[in-house]
């Protein structure tokens, strides 16, 4: 991260996310996908995306059930992984809700975790592996048969509407399922931790642990022209860095996450659970974290039941 200029006061970190003349895109190219467009693009396909997540809004009885599943049968197991066994599953059965596509295999979700590296193009860096991870998943959805009235369906009605581009109807499944998953796997394990190591951790306070855990850590942005930030002159091409601490977990303005809801109602079920399953002693063995810049999550962390 050295060639961005790191923001640290709160007010600058808002009034950037909010700032129009910072683009969210790390270069001059068209992008078809969601998280790097700006303006009237961005609002349009926003439109839809925003639909799509409104699908699994209320989170849906089954999903809800589905996860309680998940989480109960590991009280029939002495050792378990936090991330194998409690928030990969999660994330993978709520991502495949969102999308209305699936079950997604470990094959799949390896790969949808590797698309993570294509974020390596703010850095400068090529990523060829994140980008054949990209384009299997993409082949993925495009093959997949999507339920009726689902997140897929929708996307594919909207391209034969006119709503959506065809490139953005190849991508926006790849980078909506990425966003539902790798936060939410994220999230889940590290608070999953939380009530082991500190057993009063109140589970119904989802939203407030994702704010003290932030699983995203920095948002980036580019200057389209010169202008003033922090009281630094940015000239255009240069890039900010903005930490999503602070309240700021699931960003600010234009690209805030339209998934909250849907993350904390998965997570207020799955640590609900979990706080149950761990009820009557247990213990954290193995524990190690993701190097990745941006992502903040474990890579594993085994829980030995006491009871
Ligand atoms: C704890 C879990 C989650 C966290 C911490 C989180 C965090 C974030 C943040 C910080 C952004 C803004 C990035 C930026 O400004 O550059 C974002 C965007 C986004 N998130 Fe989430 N997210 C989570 C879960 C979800 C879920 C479950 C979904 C889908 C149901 C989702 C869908 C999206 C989408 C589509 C965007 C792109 C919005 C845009 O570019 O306009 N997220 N998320």
């Amino acid at each position: 991260m050295d060639d961005f200029l790191v923001l640290d006061a709160r007010a600058d970190r808002a009034a950037v996310l909010r700032d129009p003349r910072l683009s969210s895109s790390p270069d001059t190219s068209v992008p078809a996908n969601l998280l790097f467009m700006d303006g009237e693009e961005h609002r349009r396909l926003r439109e839809v995306v925003k639909e799509v997540i409104a699908l699994t809004e209320p989170l849906p009885a089954e999903v809800g059930a589905g996860i309680e599943e998940i989480v109960t049968t590991l009280a029939d197991q002495t050792e378990f992984d936090l991330v194998a066994d409690f928030g990969r599953p999660v994330a993978a059965l709520v991502a495949a809700a969102v999308l209305g596509a699936g079950p997604f295999d470990d094959r799949f979700l390896a790969a949808l975790s590797k698309t993570t590296a294509n974020l390596n193009v703010w850095s400068g860096e090529a990523s060829p592996a994140g980008d054949v991870a990209a384009l299997r998943v993409a082949m993925f959805f495009l093959k997949a048969p999507a339920s009726e009235g689902g997140g897929l369906a929708l996307l594919r009605r909207a391209c034969a509407e006119g709503r959506i581009s065809e490139d953005e109807l190849m991508v926006t499944p790849v980078m909506l399922a990425h966003a539902a998953y790798e936060n939410s796997m994220n999230f889940l394990a590290v608070a999953g931790l939380g009530l082991v190591t500190s057993p009063g951790t109140c589970p119904a306070e989802v939203r407030g642990l994702v704010q003290e855990i932030a699983p995203t850590r920095y948002a980036a942005r580019r200057a389209t022209a010169g202008c003033a930030v922090a009281g630094r002159t940015l000239a255009p091409g240069d890039k900010v860095a903005i930490p999503l601490g602070d309240g700021l977990a699931f960003g600010l303005g234009r690209h805030a996450c339209p998934g909250a809801r849907v993350a904390v109602a998965e997570g207020e079920i799955a640590l609900r659970a979990l706080s149950k399953v761990l009820d009557g002693g247990c213990r954290v063995g193995e524990v190690s974290w993701k190097e990745h810049p941006v992502f903040h999550g474990l890579a594993k962390a085994v829980v030995t039941r006491t009871s």
